[in-house]
């Protein structure tokens, strides 16, 4: 538990460096970064910025992969996923644009898409550290509620409270929500070596505490992490209303 949104996303940003900076990763032996979008991660993707210009972390022999993308927004749509990670993270680090990993929701067959992400996550080696966000009804990636616990990537539907919820992000037009997403699954994410996630937020309270006080289900796909070996939540004070 820390402060506020700055000092998790500090918190967290020095944790990554130093799993990148000890892995020391080659062209041989890149390290593999799950990354997540939202509001949540921007103090994360700051500092970690931060470090990057002081010449204290290199991206160079990374390669990520996004944990989600909508269906049907065009990519250089400003609220597409791919727009923001190019925004907000990777036009400011050294990351060559071939490890960069992130579904297409325009592709022509979406079960493909899907199916081959994860070919490629295996690939790749697995991923190493899983960063993520959740969403105010405790989906990680875009696990919405009732989403299997064994899930792996592949279409979703998204629940009617995400969609009110990232309205935000559209000039608060619920229409102009997409209804579908593509996600890495509750099983991709629980496949990776670690998983770290930000949760702040009193919008968030009640799913982190369903998440860590009660038992593991598939109403809130966070609890899934309860039964990960190597798992971090790091939470500001406003997040932690309910437990
Ligand atoms: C979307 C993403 C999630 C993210 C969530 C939280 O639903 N698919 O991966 O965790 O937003 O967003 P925010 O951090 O802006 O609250």
């Amino acid at each position: 538990i820390r402060d506020d949104p700055a000092t998790v996303g500090q918190y967290i940003g020095d944790y990554i460096a130093k799993r990148i900076n000890d892995f020391n990763p080659t062209a041989e032996k890149p390290f593999v970064l799950g990354l997540p979008t939202g509001s949540s991660p921007i103090p994360t993707y700051k500092y970690l910025i931060d470090l990057h210009k002081a010449g204290k972390l290199s991206f160079k022999h990374v390669v990520t992969f996004n944990m989600d993308e909508y269906v049907g927004l065009p990519r250089d749509h400003p609220e597409s996923y791919h727009t923001f990670m190019f925004r907000e993270f990777f036009s400011h680090i050294d990351i060559p644009p071939t490890q960069i990993n992130l579904l297409d929701g325009n592709a022509s067959d979406l079960i493909r898409e899907c199916n081959s992400y994860e070919e490629k996550i295996k690939k790749a080696g697995g991923i190493e550290l899983f960063l993520g966000g959740i969403g105010e009804d405790g989906h990680i990636a875009f696990n919405e509620p009732g989403s299997s616990l064994t899930s792996r990537t592949r279409i979703k539907t998204l629940a009617y409270d995400t969609i009110l919820a990232n309205a935000r992000f559209f000039n608060n037009d619920i229409s102009a929500v997409p209804r579908m997403a593509l996600t890495v699954g509750v099983a991709t994410v629980m496949d990776s070596r670690e998983v770290a996630v930000v949760v702040t937020g009193q919008r968030k309270s009640l799913a982190l505490s369903k998440a860590i006080e009660e038992g593991v289900n598939h109403l809130w796909t966070l609890s899934a992490l309860q039964l990960h070996p190597r798992s971090l939540i790091v939470v500001d004070e406003d997040a932690t209303a309910e437990l």
